[in-house]
């Protein structure tokens, strides 16, 4: 066997295993499996590709490649174990925007290669894409990542005639690609770079921070694309089958996104989603009574119930408290409670947010139930536990039509006997409304960090 053949095999390795990576990323039982072998896929891609012969020579300038492995290791490393989950957004856009970035300095340095040897106006259209997505990807993640890290203000930027100049920034970049098609000039290359990076941070400075983990889904998408193109112009049939599997997953997670939060992708990138902000929103209705209660009167509640539904959102995962959360269910199935946790698909910031974060605690995958199960169990509930979500369980979305998040899907929560909220004090949650449930009847509101009161009422549960 020759030597192309058999590293074209291990790339077909490494393609299937990525195929096997998706299928296991599908299921939180299958997740980490499906990491590991498209780990192991990638290791074998990489070491393969040391041993390619491109136009019959050698890989060059071997130390230099495996320095700067050596550094994206001592960097990425530690950052991604380390890293808080309320903070996984924003580490996820910065990694995706490397990516992106480096596809576009591999398209650079090909257009350099090739433009030497007349290749077809396609080999040349393939590279100044990559350089366009992929720069686009880069600018774009670099402010989602200062949205998030709160370097900059996370709210919407607006300025008059927004979109007009995003379409002209959009059509110089068209204008730009077309001479140098035309020209093979490096100078209309250059531009184009920089007007992709000024085109990238303008299409993010309108998108809210609520907003930007979609667009974070969709600039990988975008990375996904830029790398595709490359593998096109490398005659890479791994980066194109890696690219494409990124491009195609990254602009279905953006639909079931927005999906999810129940407004189109055109809404969530062009409507300036958040920047304006009920005026309840610093903290409750002026004048409505809520009612509300200690760990202990929650205790009482949770331990007289048959069945309890815990609705987990944002405020668990910036409490940490899903640990002494799935104390409370344990010390509550002892006295004969059946717990289960209702997972709504945007609950959190990021998709999954809530599942990594009960798993990290332990809690067993049966006992996570999705949105329409858990309305219908909701009805037969004694108790909805509340703990640190509220726009995903706000009925606004469901009631009120001139509700910004009027008709995302939502956990019925107020369909349970009774409703214990925790929260620390009468502000909203991420879309910046006020939450009706709040006020209703059936409610209890107990105020507080999350671990503090759940503490409290472990304690309470078990001297009860
Ligand atoms: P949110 O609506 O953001 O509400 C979180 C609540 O947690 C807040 O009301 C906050 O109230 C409370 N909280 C914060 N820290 C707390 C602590 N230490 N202890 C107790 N409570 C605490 O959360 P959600 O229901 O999970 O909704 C998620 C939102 O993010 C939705 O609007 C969704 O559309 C948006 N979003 C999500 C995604 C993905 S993929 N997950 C993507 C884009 C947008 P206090 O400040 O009063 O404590």
């Amino acid at each position: 066997m020759s030597r192309e053949t058999l590293i074209d095999l291990l790339y077909l390795f490494s393609a299937t295993t990525f195929l096997l990576a998706l299928k296991g990323l599908g299921s939180p039982k299958r997740a980490r499996a499906g990491n590991a072998v498209a780990a192991l896929g990638m290791l074998v891609a990489v070491v393969a590709t040391f041993f390619k012969y491109v136009d019959g020579h050698a890989l060059h300038h071997v130390g230099l490649i495996v320095l700067a492995m050596f550094i994206g290791v001592i960097v990425a490393v530690p950052t991604a174990r380390f890293v808080q989950m309320t903070a996984m957004p924003q580490l996820v856009a910065i990694f995706n925007g490397v990516g992106g970035g480096a596809a576009a300095l591999v398209s650079i340095t090909e257009f350099v290669h090739v433009r030497a040897t007349h290749p077809a106006t396609y080999v040349i259209l393939e590279v100044l894409l990559g350089v366009l997505i992929g720069t686009v990807s880069f600018a774009g993640s670099a402010v989602a990542f200062a949205k998030l890290q709160e370097l900059m203000t996370g709210r919407p930027i607006t300025y008059p005639a927004q979109q007009v100049i995003n379409a002209l920034l959009g059509a110089g970049a068209v204008a730009l690609i077309v001479a140098t098609l035309v020209t093979s000039s490096s100078v209309t290359l250059w531009a184009l770079l920089a007007l992709a990076a000024v085109l990238g941070v303008a299409f993010v400075l309108p998108i809210g921070g609520a907003d930007v983990p979609v667009l974070i889904s969709l600039l990988n998408a975008f990375t996904g694309l830029a790398v595709a193109a490359s593998g096109f112009t490398l005659g890479s049939n791994l980066l194109i089958v890696a690219g494409t599997l990124v491009g195609a997953s990254g602009i279905l997670l953006t639909r079931l996104m927005s999906k999810a939060m129940g407004r189109s992708l055109g809404n969530v990138l062009f409507s300036a989603f958040g920047s304006v902000v009920t005026a309840s929103a610093g903290g409750g209705v002026e004048g409505r009574a809520v009612r509300s209660g200690s760990p202990e009167d929650a205790a009482v509640l949770l331990s007289y119930a048959a069945r309890v539904v815990v609705v987990p959102g944002y405020g668990l995962a910036v409490a940490q408290a899903q640990h002494v959360l799935r104390e409370l269910a344990e010390v509550l199935g002892e006295k004969g409670v059946e717990v289960v946790y209702a997972i709504h698909p945007v609950a959190g910031r990021m998709p999954g947010h809530m599942n990594v974060l009960l798993a990290e605690a332990n809690v067993p995958y049966e006992d996570l139930i999705e949105m329409d199960e858990a309305n219908s169990e909701l009805q037969t509930a004694d108790v909805a536990l509340v703990v640190g979500a509220n726009d995903t369980v706000n009925p606004a979305a469901t009631n009120d039509p001139h509700s910004p998040i009027y008709g995302m899907p939502i956990i019925h929560a107020d369909l349970a006997e009774n409703v214990i909220f925790l929260k620390r004090s009468m502000r909203p949650g991420f879309a910046g409304i006020d939450n009706e449930l709040l006020y209703n009847p059936k409610t209890t509101l107990v105020f507080g960090d999350a671990k503090d009161t759940l503490t409290k009422v472990v304690a309470a549960v078990k001297a009860g």
